[in-house]
């Protein structure tokens, strides 16, 4: 990465070149605010791939992680699929390699596998139908109350599947670092100190700070309902960026984050991941069309049959 340039407007150069080249910039809530201003269009992971799915842009520049831009070239490989940081990963998605996971399937014949989109290619490819935290919970009750299931690779998310769907699923066992670091203990006592504030929560959080919860959704739903619930005041347990398209939807309602269990100093969560990309970066991504998320062909068409299920089974 060069070093930062003074001379160079990044805003501003971003878009001329996104103009110039005929490319979309898609963004998820939690890159920092400046990308999310500049985005052509910024959403949960559904509603990131459908746009991915959908765009007639040449180039797609994901302002997301690595699983996303890998989804986003699956969904539509004749494009050119651009991530500002290629080494932006994701706990969850290491958590679950495709060899163990293969194995794991291997070990349970005739289980259905529904996975988290926060998943590689591969692991993608040895699926059955993938979901996301806003559609799980619709996928998990579409399929036959007699097919045995294994989840993978969220337990917390898996764990409130079980508990909304009263499915008896197989989890796989991995989490996600910035959802599973909120404090039970902080939050207990954020609630004592604003006691109308309800608690809004990414199902990916640990069940005991689910239990507190007042509402739990992905982050596009964690949005429609601090926009549209009566209440004034809102502790959310999800990353941090969120709060950028919160506090522009609602400026008025005072919104506090739940703080992480060893985060003494920023009141905070943030995915170490997600703010790897820079509008630097976005802007040398631009310039140099690099790094590039490229697929090996049967990949893609293995890894598409899970995702097209999704797409079916959320409509
Ligand atoms: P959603 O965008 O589906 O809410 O997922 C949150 C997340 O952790 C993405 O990595
Ligand atoms: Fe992965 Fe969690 Fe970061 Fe989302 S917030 S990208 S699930 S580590």
């Amino acid at each position: 990465m060069s070093k930062i340039d003074e001379n160079v407007d990044y805003k501003e150069e971003i878009l001329r070149l996104k103009k110039e080249k005929n490319a979309v910039i898609l963004a998820h809530y939690y890159q920092v605010g400046a990308i999310q201003e500049i985005a052509d269009f910024v959403g949960d992971s559904l509603a990131l791939s459908k746009q991915a799915a959908g765009t007639d842009a040449n180039i797609i520049v994901f302002a997301g992680v690595h699983f996303m831009a890998e989804t986003a070239k699956i969904v539509n490989p004749s494009k050119k699929v651009l991530l500002p940081d290629l080494n932006a990963g994701c706990s969850l998605s290491e958590s679950c390699n495709a060899a163990d996971f293969e194995v794991f399937r291997a070990k349970h014949p005739g289980y259905l596998a529904v996975t988290y989109i926060n998943c590689s290619a591969e692991v993608k490819a040895l699926s059955d139908i993938i979901c996301t935290s806003s559609n799980a919970r619709k996928i998990i009750e579409s399929i036959p109350k007699d097919q045995p299931i294994l989840f993978s690779p969220d337990r917390n998310l898996g764990k409130y599947l079980i508990e909304v769907t009263g499915r008896n699923l197989l989890l796989w066992d991995g989490a996600c670092m910035v959802h599973e670091a909120f404090s039970f203990e902080k939050l207990v006592a954020l609630q004592k100190k604003h006691p109308n504030a309800k608690v809004v929560a990414h199902p990916e959080s640990e069940t005991n700070i689910l239990r507190l919860a007042h509402f739990i959704g992905s982050t596009s739903a964690m949005l429609d309902f601090v926009k549209s619930d009566l209440c004034q005041e809102f502790l959310i347990a999800t990353e941090a960026g969120i709060l950028h398209q919160m506090m522009k939807e609602v400026p008025d309602k005072i919104l506090i984050p739940v703080p992480a269990k060893e985060n003494n100093t920023c009141a905070c969560s943030e995915c170490p991941y997600m703010k790897m990309n820079t509008m630097q970066k976005l802007y040398e991504c631009l310039l140099n069309e690099s790094p590039e998320i490229t697929l090996d062909a049967i990949l893609i068409s293995k890894a598409l049959v899970p995702l097209e299920h999704m797409f079916e089974l959320s409509k």
